[in-house]
């Protein structure tokens, strides 16, 4: 079976719990789009792991991992991620591959994020700061680098040379700053291509070939469908599609070959960085989720800000990217609270409004609707069956699904692999959340965020 997983809110819905639980019916997974911005959290019993850039089935022994050509690769971050990995006993040698077809994040990419974050002033769109932003914007202008050049030593002598020539005009007349030496990068940058040149392959044909012979990819999206450079709160977005569409573009496979387009959705909302959220709790509530849910970001640290569920955005995630069913992660965050609100539709102008609109000064003249449900006031994170859920957490579930008209595939009531609850059973099959690569070396367990560092040298 071949799943497409999309976040249908502001990104960190969970998805990385669930590409890993399961990465277990798949023989490949695949991410399509996105970069180092992203921060994929597992957590296994003790261990915790948070991926920037390798697919988070990497913790299941024998599964392929793809990189796809929807990515933009920050290989510093990514020969990081290797080392640590192995580190703790996992090896991905054989077991991954990088689209020759992916852009490489250099590092005037990153100092450009941020120097242009900083004349944004009162209008941030709060970035992670790890040169997103323009990595794609030289992809799209055609003057980008891609894997394919970074490990062709005259390819990326000669590329990197007209982008630098580029850049260092642009960041010492327009920002200020220094600029970088051509040999620094040129040592720095081949070294990485070197070391990733044994990954590099046309991933679109492994993927291709793999479900011709039957195999089962698990297509993995980061951020989420209203952080969508088309879909999402534009300019408070970022720079590639986390939609569905992305996926297919993103890897090179066709709709035709796709069996299932499932959502992952927080049984409320968060969001990181700039934009609105119509559905955004007062101070003191929003803090308490904060904390309950630890709700910081996995790649900056930030916190994020919090909100109510907001089924306007969920009613346009699933029509956006044709979903058949949802994930519904973090229920237990709302265990303590008295009353839950679901905002069900917006009022604008005095009409009713189902739809998220596509302009930012309409949403912001959108008023959310809320129904209020009693909570259920009990811990439900031991609770393995929907059966067994606490009366009024079954009716927030299903006033949602009602509402909504979709079905519910899977519940998350905490991080660990068996805090789940399987509505769904042909997604995954009974609980036995044996973890492959047992035991982990001892260590580090869990690597923190990590602060965008610019590490090629500056002159
Ligand atoms: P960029 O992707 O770093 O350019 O950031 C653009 C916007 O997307 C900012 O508001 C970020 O906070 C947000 N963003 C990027 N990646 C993620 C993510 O993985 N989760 C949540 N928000 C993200």
């Amino acid at each position: 079976m071949n799943i497409i997983i999309v976040g249908t809110q502001f990104g960190d819905e969970g998805k990385g719990k669930f590409i890993d639980l399961l990465a277990k019916k798949a023989d490949y997974i695949a991410r399509y789009q996105g970069g180092a911005n992203a921060g994929h959290t597992v957590v296994i019993g003790k261990n915790e792991f948070i991926f920037h850039l390798i697919p988070s089935g990497i913790l299941h022994k024998r599964k392929k991992c793809v990189i796809g050509n929807g990515l933009v690769v920050d290989p510093e971050t990514l020969l990081e991620e290797i080392k640590n990995l192995r580190k703790r006993g996992i090896d991905v040698k054989g077991r991954l591959f990088i689209s020759e077809n992916a852009h490489v994040v250099m590092p005037y990419h990153k100092l450009l994020d941020r120097v242009k974050e900083l004349r944004r002033k009162g209008k941030k769109i709060g970035t992670t700061g790890r040169g997103i932003g323009p990595c794609y914007t030289d992809k799209v202008a055609r003057t980008g680098i891609r894997v394919a050049d970074l490990i062709d030593e005259r390819a990326f002598k000669e590329k990197l040379r007209k982008n630098l020539d580029e850049k260092n005009r642009l960041l010492k007349k327009i920002y200020h700053q220094k600029g970088f030496s051509y040999k620094r990068v040129l040592a720095e940058y081949s070294s990485y291509g070197r070391k990733i040149k044994k990954y590099v392959t046309n991933t679109s044909l492994l993927i291709n070939q793999a479900i011709d012979k039957g195999k089962s990819i698990l297509f993995e999206g980061a951020q989420g469908t209203f952080l969508d450079i088309d879909w999402g709160t534009y300019p408070y977005v970022t720079s590639s599609h986390p939609v569905v569409g992305g996926a297919l573009t993103g890897l090179g496979v066709g709709p035709t070959k796709i069996d299932r387009v499932i959502g992952v959705a927080k049984a409320y909302t968060t969001r990181v960085g700039g934009g609105p959220l119509p559905t955004e709790l007062p101070k003191r509530l929003g803090e308490r989720v904060r904390e309950k849910g630890r709700e910081y970001g996995a790649t900056t640290g930030r916190p994020r800000r919090c909100g109510w569920i907001d089924l306007v955005l969920l009613r346009s995630a699933i029509q956006i990217n044709g979903l058949d069913s949802l994930i519904l992660t973090k229920l237990d965050v709302l265990d303590e609270l008295k009353e839950i609100k679901i905002c069900t539709h917006y009022k604008y102008r005095g009409k009713r409004m189902d739809y998220f609109p596509n302009s930012l000064k309409v949403l912001s003249q959108c008023k959310p609707q809320y129904e209020v449900l009693k909570g259920w006031r009990e811990s439900i994170s031991e609770i393995k069956t929907y059966k067994k859920l606490p009366v009024n957490a079954k009716k927030y579930v299903e006033r949602i699904k009602k509402v909504l008209g979709i079905k519910i595939a899977l519940i998350s009531v905490g991080p660990q692999r068996d805090q789940t609850i399987i509505l769904d059973k042909s997604l995954y099959g009974p609980l036995a959340h044996q973890v492959e690569h047992r035991p982990f070396k001892a260590g580090v367990t869990g690597s923190s965020p990590v602060r965008p560092t610019i590490n090629a040298a500056i002159v």
